[in-house]
């Protein structure tokens, strides 16, 4: 595990599209694995820059996202797929055709879950995917649980992750009840992860995830075991280091 300290978000932010830029430029055909929140807002901003200066072109590239709110379609402000498009696909050479999310509005949940686990089978795994992480320590929708789940499911949103994402909805009422996410066993199958952490309210996620035990109570510890897993995090968000 690696860790690059920055001074605040836009150097995060900047560091990490780097990595992305570089993993782009050297591999054009890549997977992305792409995460949504506010964490990585700043790294689709600095690729999208880099991009209308013409040093990265999408082409080529995939992208597979992490996870889907379950009742919000792809035109609803609060969506995924919506929120992906408007901060990233939108504004670079992306094919809308190699841009995946679950389906948010598909209620048959086996369905939907083994449609989108042969969707990454299919396109041979993940060459790099982008994480934020929750303030419980979830990745993706991965809730803190008793065990890892493996593959794409639907989980159940804790109250934590719901107070925690409401500021984007008119209330937490709001806040959809459940969400389809991609499994830890298909995080952890990336060649690369990498990580966006920013701020205070990140410290203690962090310092439970990446310097206490490996448990599926904070699941992004997993990413210990990671072969090539870097956190580009802020002064801010390892200030408990
Ligand atoms: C949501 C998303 C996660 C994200 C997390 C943190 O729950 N499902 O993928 O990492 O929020 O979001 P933020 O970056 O806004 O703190």
């Amino acid at each position: 595990m690696r860790i690059i300290r920055t001074r605040d978000y836009e150097h995060m932010s900047r560091q990490a599209a780097n990595i992305i830029s570089a993993q782009v430029i050297l591999k054009p055909t890549s997977v992305l694995g792409l995460a949504t929140g506010s964490s990585p807002i700043g790294t689709y901003q600095q690729l999208i820059d880099w991009y209308k200066k013409g040093d990265l072109d999408f082409s080529k590239v995939t992208a597979v996202n992490l996870d889907e709110y379950v009742g919000l379609g792809r035109s609803h402000p609060q969506s995924y797929a919506y929120f992906m498009n408007y901060n990233f696909f939108d504004h670079v050479n992306i094919q809308a055709y190699r841009t995946n999310i679950p389906n948010g509005m598909n209620y048959d949940v086996e369905a939907e879950c083994s449609r989108y686990d042969q969707v990454i089978r299919d396109l041979g795994g993940i060459d790099l995917q982008l994480l934020g992480l929750g303030v419980n320590g979830h990745i993706g929708f991965n809730e803190p649980d008793e065990v890892f789940a493996k593959g794409t499911h639907r989980v159940t949103l804790s109250q934590s992750t719901k107070e925690a994402n409401q500021r984007f909805f008119n209330n937490v009422d709001e806040v959809p009840d459940h969400a389809y996410t991609m499994g830890i066993f298909d995080i952890i199958q990336a060649k690369r992860v990498v990580m966006v952490a920013s701020g205070e309210n990140k410290a203690q996620a962090i310092k439970d995830a990446f310097f206490g035990p490996i448990t599926p109570k904070v699941p992004a510890s997993i990413l210990q075991f990671h072969r090539d897993f870097t956190l580009v995090a802020d002064d801010a968000a390892l200030s408990l280091l």
